[in-house]
């Protein structure tokens, strides 16, 4: 947790957002896709859940901007970095949905 909040090591909210991420079990995904950071960010919402529109993962399950029960990475080095933290190479799913054809061009 320390390691995937690195960037964040010196602000005060710290020690309370890595108490906070490892107070409960948490779920990691890798999602690939076209737009993938822009659009799972939307679906996150804002930082401050208070901000965060309805519909988004933090507007609707979220209350203070230190508990805002998600985190999406923000640009694809980011994303390369916290999964390598996450999962080993193998873990890593590569396969094709039943409706990839519908919705990509
Ligand atoms: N001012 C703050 N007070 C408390 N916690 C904060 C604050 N700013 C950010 N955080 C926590 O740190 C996480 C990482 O911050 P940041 O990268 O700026 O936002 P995001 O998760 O939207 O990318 C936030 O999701 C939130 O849980
Ligand atoms: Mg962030």
């Amino acid at each position: 947790a320390k390691t995937h909040y690195g960037e964040h090591a010196e602000k005060p909210f710290f020690p309370s957002l890595v108490e906070y991420i490892t107070s409960s079990p948490s779920l990691a995904m890798v999602i690939e896709g076209e737009e993938a950071i822009t659009t799972i960010r939307k679906l996150v919402g804002a930082t401050n859940p208070l901000e965060a529109d309805l519909g988004t993962i933090r507007g609707d399950f979220g209350m203070d901007t230190g508990r805002n029960i998600i985190h999406a990475s923000d640009a694809p080095e980011s994303a390369e970095r916290e999964i390598a933290l996450f999962f080993n190479e193998d873990e890593i799913c590569d396969y094709k949905i039943v409706d990839n054809d519908l919705i990509y061009e």
